[in-house]
C-alpha cells in the first residue's frame, strides 16, 4: 500500500510517544521508507534507539548534529518526504507550528517543508479545548495543514475525553488512502481560481488597497486540487504557502489579474474568482515620491475592468463562480451580481459579522444560483467550507458531463 512513499515522522513530548513506535511499524510494513525527528521531550518518554530499530533509518533530534556534510538535514528531510506527519503533537508544538517558531530540529524541519504535512494532535482534554489551542489548530487549518482528530477514550491524566492519539493502525490507513485515492470528481478538469486583495500603485512608495488575506481563494484552489483538479492559483499580494499540487500565479494589481486570468481562461473548465479586486486605481501613478503640500489632497482615481463581469460576457462552456463581501443587503447585492456578471454561482457572505472576516480562519456563506437556487453554510474553517462549496457545485453541475 505505501511502497516506495517517504514518510517523515515528528514526534513531540507526550506520553503517546510510546503508540508512535507503533506507528512506524505499521507504516515500515506497509512498505513505506519511514524516517523520525523526535523532540527532546520525546526523548524523555522513549529512547530514540526504539525508533531506529523500527524504522532502520537513523532518527534526527539536533538540529546542529550534521550527520551527512554534503547537505543540511532539516532541508534534505523536508525535501525527501513525500508527507509528514506529527504524532503526537502536543499542545506546545501545535502553537510552534501555528506561530511560525522554529527552535528544534522538528519545527526548523515543519517550516522548511513543501509535502503536505499532517499533524495528529495528543493532550489532555481540557487542553485540547483551550482556546489559544483551538486558535493555533484554526489557523493551521488555514495554512492548509491536516489533522488526524484524536479520539474518545481514558486519557493518561486520568480524564475521559476527547485527547488520545488515533491508533497507528486507523493512521497508517488514512495515509493509505492518501496514496491510493480513486480520482478525485474534478479529475481531468481545469479549476483557475483567483485570491488575495490587489495592489493600486499611487507612487514607488504607495498603494491602495484591502484586508483580503486570501485565505478563502487559497482553501478554494486547495480544495480544487483535492479534488483531482487541474488548479492554476492567481493570487495577489499575500504570504501564505502554495497549497499541495497547485500551481500559482503571483500579480499584483488589477490589470495584472485581468491579464493572468485572461490568458488561462480558454480551456479552463471552472473559474473562482474568490480575490478582492480594486474597483479603482489612481488616474496617474506618479513616478517618484508624492511629496506632501499644506492643505487637501485628492486623489483621482479611475475604473478597473471588471474581471468576472469581462469573464460572464465572453462565457462558452466555463462554469463562472463569484463571492460577494458584503456589509448589509447581502441577499440583494449578491443576486444582483449573478445576474449582472452572467456568473453561474455567487457565493456571498457577511464580512461585517465575527469570523468571517477577509482575516478569519473560519466563513460562513450563503450561495446563490440560477432559478433562485439558495444555500447556506454556517460557520466553519476555510479549508472545510471550500471542499464542502465545489463538492455541492460539482454534484449540481454534473461537471464531468459538460
Ligand atoms: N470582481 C472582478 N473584478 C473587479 C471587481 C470584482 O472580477 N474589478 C469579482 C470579484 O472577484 C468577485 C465578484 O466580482 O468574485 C464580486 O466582487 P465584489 O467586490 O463583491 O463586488 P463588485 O463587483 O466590486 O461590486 P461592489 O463593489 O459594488 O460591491
Amino acid at each position: 500500500m505505501l511502497e516506495n512513499r517517504k514518510i517523515l515522522l515528528c514526534v513531540s513530548g507526550g506520553i503517546a510517544v510510546y503508540k508512535a513506535v507503533a506507528l512506524v511499524s505499521k507504516l515500515s510494513q506497509a512498505g513505506a521508507d519511514v524516517k523520525v525527528i523526535m523532540t527532546e521531550s520525546a526523548r524523555e518518554f522513549v529512547q530514540p534507539l526504539a525508533f531506529q530499530v523500527m524504522s532502520r533509518n537513523d532518527v534526527y533530534f539536533d538540529t546542529f548534529d550534521e550527520k551527512d556534510s554534503s547537505v543540511i538535514a532539516h532541508i534534505d528531510l523536508a525535501d525527501w518526504a513525500d508527507l509528514i506527519l506529527v504524532a503526537p503533537a502536543t499542545a506546545n508544538v501545535i502553537g510552534k507550528l501555528a506561530n511560525g517558531i522554529a527552535d528544534d530540529m522538528v519545527t526548523t524541519t515543519l517550516l522548511a517543508a513543501t509535502a503536505p504535512i499532517w499533524v495528529a494532535p495528543a493532550m489532555n482534554v481540557h487542553m485540547y479545548d483551550h482556546p489559544a489551542v483551538k486558535r493555533n489548530i484554526d489557523r493551521l487549518y488555514g495554512d492548509g495543514i491536516r489533522f488526524i482528530e484524536p479520539s474518545e477514550g481514558f486519557l493518561a491524566c486520568g480524564y475521559v475525553g476527547k485527547g488520545r492519539l488515533e491508533e497507528p493502525e486507523k493512521i497508517t490507513a488514512l495515509v493509505g488512502e492518501h496514496f491510493t485515492a480513486a480520482p478525485g470528481p474534478l479529475t481531468g478538469k481545469k479549476v483557475v481560481v483567483t485570491a488575495g486583495p490587489t495592489r493600486e500603485r499611487i507612487d514607488p512608495v504607495r498603494f491602495l488597497t484591502n484586508f483580503s488575506s486570501g485565505k478563502m481563494g487559497y482553501a478554494m484552489a486547495q480544495a480544487a486540487a483535492e479534488l483531482g483538479a487541474e488548479t492554476i492559483l492567481i493570487s495577489g499580494p499575500v504570504s501564505l504557502p502554495v497549497p499541495a499540487g497547485v500551481k500559482r500565479v503571483m500579480v499584483e494589481s488589477a490589470k495584472d489579474m485581468y491579464d493572468a486570468v485572461l490568458a488561462q481562461y480558454d480551456n479552463a473548465d471552472i473559474v473562482v474568482k474568490t480575490a478582492a479586486v480594486a474597483d479603482y486605481r489612481p488616474k496617474h501613478i506618479a513616478s517618484s515620491k508624492v511629496k506632501k503640500k499644506d492643505g487637501e489632497s485628492v486623489l483621482e482615481l479611475e475604473r478597473t475592468d471588471d474581471i468576472l463581469k469581462t469573464l460572464g460576457s465572453m462565457k462558452q462552456h466555463q462554469l463562472l463562480i463569484g463571492f460577494a463581501a458584503e456589509t448589509n443587503d447581502v441577499d440583494t447585492y449578491a443576486k444582483g451580481k449573478l445576474e449582472k456578471k452572467n456568473v453561474d454561482y455567487i457565493i456571498a457572505n457577511d464580512v461585517s459579522k465575527a469570523q468571517r472576516g477577509f482575516d478569519a480562519d473560519t466563513n460562513a456563506v450563503t450561495v446563490f444560483g440560477k432559478d433562485d437556487f439558495q444555500q447556506q453554510f454556517d460557520l466553519m474553517p476555510k479549508p472545510v467550507l471550500a471542499k464542502q462549496l465545489l463538492e455541492l457545485i460539482v454534484e449540481r453541475e454534473n461537471i464531468h458531463d459538460r
